[in-house]
């Protein structure tokens, strides 16, 4: 909500008291003076009038997890133990997932209470690279690069993916990097040659990678540097 409309809606202040008090810089957001009436008010937001507080704004929440194997990225599930069964904190139904991995997928997964910063990793502009190990049934062949490179035809979506960059580590082992992340995409990818992935493991997401000391199952809060890298 905008600032100015925050204040005016407060019991004690009408719309000029508010326009008059943010003129004279009597308002705080986050502990610095704004003038601003547009200025955006989130959840999250410390809001302080003359020294008084407004809001006192509940703590922003970002974590990375390590997905094991065998664990659905959803907030609850009939049958299987999810994501949010890993985690010990309050407040659970608060958090959501920026960017799903499949059940027997690992590696990177983020979580967190702020949706305008997992919308902001996922929009469509913003092409944040994300690495997959992976490995697969059959032998990967060379000219698999240039398919990924060119982008592969996705009837159900009518769409074509974004150039992929395939590194060949071993006759059954890659890494592979997208720029979008399209339901199944690196599984549909090897499926064009019908060959079966047997590992798929996110390394990375943007700057962010796996921290080396979490284990399968285990997570952390992320650092201010690591938010703001990919906010
Ligand atoms: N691509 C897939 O096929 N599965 C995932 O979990 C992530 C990307």
């Amino acid at each position: 909500m905008r600032l100015d409309r925050f204040l005016a809606n407060l019991p004690h202040l009408n719309r000029q008291d508010a326009l008059r008090a943010l003129a004279e810089g009597r308002v705080r957001v986050d502990g610095e003076a704004v003038r601003d009436a547009r200025h955006e008010v989130r959840e999250f937001s410390r809001v302080e009038l003359d020294g008084e507080t407004l809001q006192a704004g509940k703590p922003a929440r970002y974590f990375m997890l390590h997905k094991p194997q065998g664990c659905v990225s959803a907030t609850r599930d009939a049958e299987h133990r999810t994501v949010f069964d890993l985690l010990d904190e309050p407040d659970k139904h608060e958090l959501h997932i920026g960017g799903r991995l499949d059940y027997n997928t690992t590696g990177l997964l983020l979580i967190t209470n702020d949706g305008q910063w997992s919308r902001r990793m996922t929009l469509p502009g913003r092409k944040l690279p994300k690495v997959y190990y992976v490995e697969t049934e059959d032998p990967i062949e060379a000219h698999y690069a240039d398919t990924f490179a060119q982008g592969l035809y996705f009837r159900f979506e009518d769409l074509t993916t974004l150039p992929a960059q395939l590194d060949i580590l071993a006759p059954r082992a890659a890494r592979l990097t997208l720029h979008e992340g399209r339901y199944h995409q690196v599984k549909r990818m090897f499926g064009h040659f019908q060959n079966k992935v047997t590992r798929l493991h996110r390394e990375s997401m943007g700057s962010l990678r796996l921290d080396p000391a979490l284990a399968p199952g285990q997570y952390r809060s992320l650092t201010a540097a690591e938010i703001n890298a990919l906010g």
